[in-house]
């Protein structure tokens, strides 16, 4: 006990039987004022003549002698923390303060806190570096992402945190530093949030050691080499992220062995090869592949994945044909496979549940028929089959989807007219239809699609006059 609570107590308590309650008020009376700034209302409750124990926020122990729990997240306060006086609640095991405006260093003090099990500093606007925490071991949730801190992080700390099953530090601009040892022996982590604070380096193989691991976000750092077979190890994981990363090889063999995953995001690496391991992945819900050098055609598995809602592949080198089922059992939502050597048909049934928003399918080569299944595809934001070798016409109620902004079929052989049915295209901008065999006249209900800002029409076989009301 310091000095200075000492005397507290003897001030305080002389003529009660216990010191021990005026001192927890205290301290948080002291951490009412540290967050005067606050606009907030909740320290209403906060005055002496209330017991502690009910001030808003604060759980005690069952006697209401200690308070062991202090939960404000989200409450919109402004101003720094105490931890020299914070640290002296003895019982203190959770203190929750994310999304707050909470700003300063954090002091060294923070290490007397020691009973901590829950620490949440995340989402707030702090600053300097974070302190050195090894006393801390008995933490189980560390959330401080996206709170501020720079410098080096102090990754030795968490070599003692057995018990840790939470880390999350991403979205911080820590200095540059190779992937951490210390967390690869975290073995009972379930959530791993390390996005976007500066690691590079390779991803080590002792990952696979992490077997309970349910979330791996390690996207938007300079990680490079290849993802380790030993990821495969991670049979729990439902959420693995690595985009926007510098990763190159083959996806690893192992990774089939995921079969709990329900969101991969490998996007923006240099990864190639095929995606063959992706085949037995059936739980997955958004695979997103976009901008690597993947070859090989899309498996015919993912035609049968039945809750698969996003899709996005684009700018690859994939050839062959899309599964025809694909996107047909679940509320598909989004496919983005543009910029491949994809060939033959549309899957026809993306849009089955009626809840499709965006189909993206340019400068690939898609031959036949645009499906007439997607003139009911009232939900339909984007259409974009651009440079592609389709034919046929455009089935009438495309021209009038409800909801589309941007119809683009330009550089196709595609014939037959524009409909007057683009009257009901009312949230219509743009419309690409160039280099194409478009005949007849421009009808003139286009007027009635009044949210039209571009129309391409050249290179087509249109004739008559350009309606006077479009102007
Ligand atoms: C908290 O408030 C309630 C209702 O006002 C009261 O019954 C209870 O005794 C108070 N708790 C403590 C620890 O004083
Ligand atoms: C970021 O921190 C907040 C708490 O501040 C937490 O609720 C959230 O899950 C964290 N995000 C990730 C991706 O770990
Ligand atoms: C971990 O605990 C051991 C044994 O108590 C101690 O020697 C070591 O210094 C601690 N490590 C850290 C990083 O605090
Ligand atoms: C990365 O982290 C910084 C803070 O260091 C944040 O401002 C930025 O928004 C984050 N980037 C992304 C893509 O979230
Ligand atoms: C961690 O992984 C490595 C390499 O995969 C392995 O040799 C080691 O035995 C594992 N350690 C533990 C504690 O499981
Ligand atoms: C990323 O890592 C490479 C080495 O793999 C290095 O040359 C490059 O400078 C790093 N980039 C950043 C932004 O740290
Ligand atoms: C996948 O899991 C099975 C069953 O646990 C195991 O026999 C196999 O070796 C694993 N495959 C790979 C490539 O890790
Ligand atoms: C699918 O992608 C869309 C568009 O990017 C996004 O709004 C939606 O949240 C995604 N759905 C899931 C389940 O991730
Ligand atoms: C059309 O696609 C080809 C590749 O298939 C590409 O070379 C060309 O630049 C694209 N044309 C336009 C106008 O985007």
């Amino acid at each position: 006990m310091s000095t200075s609570k000492i005397s507290l107590c003897l001030l305080l308590c002389l003529p009660f039987f216990t010191c021990i309650n005026s001192d927890e008020l205290q301290i948080l009376l002291n951490l009412k004022t540290s967050l005067k700034d606050s606009k907030s209302s909740i320290f209403s409750s906060w005055v002496s003549n209330n017991h502690f124990c009910n001030f808003t926020g604060i759980t005690c122990n069952s006697d209401s002698s200690f308070v062991q729990e202090i939960e404000l997240s989200n409450r919109n306060l402004k101003g720094t923390l105490p931890f020299d006086s914070i640290c002296q609640l003895q019982a203190l095991h959770k203190l929750s303060l994310g999304f707050n405006s909470l700003y300063g260093e954090i002091s060294k003090d923070l290490n007397n806190c020691v009973k901590l099990q829950y620490l949440d500093l995340g989402n707030n606007v702090f600053s300097g570096s974070f302190p050195e925490i090894s006393s801390l071991n008995e933490l189980q949730h560390l959330y401080l992402n996206l709170s501020g801190f720079s410098g080096v992080f102090p990754w030795m700390s968490l070599g003692n945190m057995t018990n840790l099953v939470s880390l999350s530090v991403g979205d911080n601009p820590f200095d540059p530093t190779p992937f951490p040892d210390q967390v690869v022996k975290l073995n009972k982590l379930n959530w791993l949030y390390l996005t976007n604070c500066s690691i590079d380096g390779q991803i080590p193989v002792e990952i696979g050691n992490l077997t309970e691991l349910i979330n791996l976000e390690l996207s938007d750092n300079n990680i490079s080499g290849e993802i380790p077979s030993e990821i495969g190890n991670l049979v729990k994981l439902w959420r693995l992220e690595l985009y926007n990363n510098q990763l190159s090889g083959k996806l690893p063999v192992g990774l089939r062995n995921l079969t709990n995953l329900a969101n991969f995001d490998a996007s923006t690496n240099f990864l190639e090869g095929d995606l063959s391991e992706v085949r037995f992945l059936t739980n997955l819900v958004t695979l997103q592949l976009f901008k690597n050098q993947f070859s090989g055609e899309v498996p015919a598995e993912l035609g049968k994945f039945k809750k698969l809602v996003n899709l996005s592949l684009y700018t690859n080198k994939l050839t062959g044909a899309l599964p025809q089922e694909l996107g047909s059992w679940a509320e598909f939502d989004f496919i983005d496979v543009s910029e491949n050597l994809l060939t033959g048909p549309i899957p026809p049934d993306m849009c089955k549940r009626g809840t499709m928003r965006d189909l993206l399918m340019l400068q690939n080569k898609f031959t036949g028929e645009i499906p007439a299944t997607y003139a009911n595809c009232l939900t339909l934001q984007r259409f974009r089959v651009s440079n592609n070798s389709l034919k046929g016409t455009v089935p009438a109620g495309i021209w009038g989807l409800p909801e589309v902004n941007i119809i683009d079929i330009a550089l196709n052989q595609i014939e037959g007219p524009i409909t007057k049915d683009i009257e009901n295209a009312k949230a219509l901008n743009l419309l690409f239809a160039e280099y194409n065999r478009l005949s007849g006249e421009l009808p003139e209900e286009i007027s009635k699609a009044t949210s039209l800002v571009v129309i391409k029409l050249n290179n087509n076989q249109l004739t008559g006059k350009i309606p006077a009301s479009i102007y």
